[in-house]
């Protein structure tokens, strides 16, 4: 969002006035070793000041000899002033949830940070549990501080709730450049609980509020406030190229199909669309496609929404955070009055929960890295073992969603990879998650199909025509010489094409 000029502070309380110093003296609140609960979700609503007077911290430890790692807790991927700069002044021991950091994959992948990569919907639960340990400080950033200290949430929400709640000491980044408008859009749930004092979570339709607008949050329990007034940095979008429009194709033609059954309602059911451009593909592609009065609850709200909102096409949209192209955060900052009242953010707790997803029906459209030719998918490792980014909340939507879609295109690295392989190198979601399959190639519906019949499918219609004899051929093999013929297969032969890749970088035989 662009910079939006503040004659006066955002924060309102006097009391809470008086803690405000420096990055670096925030910094030196927290220490070496401790558990931190940072905002952030995409590049969206993460601290930016303080993790970077951290990592300086770290890099003076390191140079005088001294170990300073923290083990980080956080929504989701969060920006490189965090991730980052943590991860290059190697400061971090342990992290969680999901990550798409360059520099941090690099460490995870080099085995010199653990990361526990879980879905995004289980981080509060499990915080709440007790499995992760204490929680020593939240660092949080708000949009502002009212005047009896409640906490405006920023352009993400996550975990920040739990963070408040569970840390012994808060640190504030409170940051002017998110837009002021963004106070009273965000519904903050406080009735979740463990069992076995569950009780219903009261929300029927995407746009149900059913919390309040503002953080609860002990002042006590605040130790340093900092002002800031950096802008988010999430990623631009790619334009849609050949690929991504015929899967966007593909999928639209597949709901249209749908409606006409009577399986889908003329409005579809609320959409939840994952991360990167395939998924903006399709987002924009509805924008020409015949369903009005659409909904969307989801985990982030992207570029592709936005337009959607704009013409009317999508009613609403909720989310736990925005992941939008430095132009679009412009676009919506300046067109706020469009926007502001089809917009909800909640915890990811609530955005992301089966109960809800299972309850709304959503349609979950994701990405994935391969598909192996029954239907498992593998939306996290390259070659089995190389963490590329996490589920994320892939996972909580696909095993509750009304229809599970994944989209890919069918090869990777220029052809020398097939995303669609005789087995997965990893499997995030099993078969029975897995109903629909969309690459450029086509489009495989595979509710109600035996996994001999899913082969048959998936080979024909989604993988490349290149890699299909091979498919079939391996297929025909496995038929005739597997140990049952539930799910045939070899397997001594059943990795060999990821063995091919490593040992001559492709899987062309
Ligand atoms: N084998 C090996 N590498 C592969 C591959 C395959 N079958 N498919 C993709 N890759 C590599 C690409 O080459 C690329 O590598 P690079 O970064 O070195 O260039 C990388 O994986 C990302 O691929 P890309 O085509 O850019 O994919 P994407 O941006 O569409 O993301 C996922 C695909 C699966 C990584 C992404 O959707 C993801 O992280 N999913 C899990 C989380 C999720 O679904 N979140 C949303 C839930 S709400």
């Amino acid at each position: 969002m662009e910079q939006v000029t503040q004659p006066k502070s955002r924060i309102k309380s006097h009391a809470l006035r008086a803690k405000l110093m420096p990055a670096d003296a925030a910094a030196e609140l927290i220490t070496p070793g401790s558990t931190v609960g940072m905002s952030g979700f995409t590049g969206s609503g993460y601290p930016k000041a303080v993790p970077q007077a951290l990592a300086r911290r770290m890099e003076q430890a390191t140079a005088a000899g001294q170990n300073f790692r923290l083990r980080v807790w956080t929504g989701a991927s969060t920006g490189p002033e965090l991730d980052g700069a943590l991860a290059r002044a190697n400061g971090i021991e342990f992290r969680l949830p999901y990550n798409s950091d360059p520099i941090a994959r690099e460490k995870i992948n080099r085995g010199e940070m653990e990361y526990f990569d879980m879905h995004l919907s289980q981080v509060a639960p499990m915080a709440w549990q007790g499995f992760l340990g204490p929680l020593d400080t939240a660092l949080v950033e708000v949009s502002g501080i009212t005047a009896d200290g409640a906490l405006i949430p920023s352009s993400s929400v996550g975990n920040n709730k739990t963070w408040l709640d569970r840390a012994e000491k808060i640190i504030l980044e409170v940051n002017s450049w998110q837009n002021p408008a963004l106070d009273g859009m965000h519904d903050i749930y406080y009735g979740t609980a463990l069992p076995p004092n569950r009780v219903p979570i009261p929300l029927v339709r995407p746009d149900d509020r059913i919390g309040e607008t503002y953080f609860r949050c002990d002042p006590a329990k605040i130790v340093a406030i900092v002002e800031t007034a950096a802008p988010d940095r999430n990623l631009p979008f790619a334009a849609p190229d050949d690929c991504a429009l015929r899967i966007a194709g593909h999928l639209i033609e597949f709901f249209r199909h749908e409606v006409a059954k009577g399986r889908l309602p003329a409005a579809l059911l609320p959409l939840q669309s994952g991360v990167g451009n395939i998924a903006n593909a399709v987002l924009s592609g509805l924008l020409d496609a015949p369903f009005e009065n659409m909904t969307a609850y989801t985990e982030v709200i992207q570029d592709g929404m936005l337009d959607l909102l704009r013409c009317g096409k999508l009613r609403m949209a909720s989310a736990t955070s925005f992941s939008l192209s430095p132009d679009a955060a412009a676009a919506m900052n300046a067109d706020m009055a469009a926007f502001r009242h089809k917009m909800i953010l909640r915890t990811q707790e609530i955005s992301n929960h089966p109960e809800l997803i299972r309850r709304l029906g959503c349609l979950a459209m994701n990405g994935l890295i391969e598909a192996d030719i029954y239907g498992n998918v593998n939306s996290t490792h390259v070659m089995g073992s190389r963490i590329q980014n996490g589920i994320g909340g892939s996972g909580d939507f696909a095993r509750n969603a009304f229809i599970s879609i994944f989209m890919t295109p069918s090869t990777a690295r220029n052809g020398a990879i097939s995303a669609i392989v005789p087995q997965a190198s990893h499997v995030d979601h099993i078969t029975q998650d897995v109903q629909v399959i969309v690459t450029e190639q086509g489009l495989a519906d595979l509710r109600g199909l035996s996994p001999k019949q899913r082969a048959e499918v998936i080979i024909g219609n989604c993988a490349h025509p290149d890699y299909r004899p091979g498919l079939r051929d391996y297929y025909r093999r496995a038929r005739a010489g597997a140990y049952g013929q539930q799910s045939p297969c070899l397997p001594g032969e059943a990795l060999s094409w990821h063995q091919r890749f490593m040992e001559t970088g492709s899987m062309r035989a």
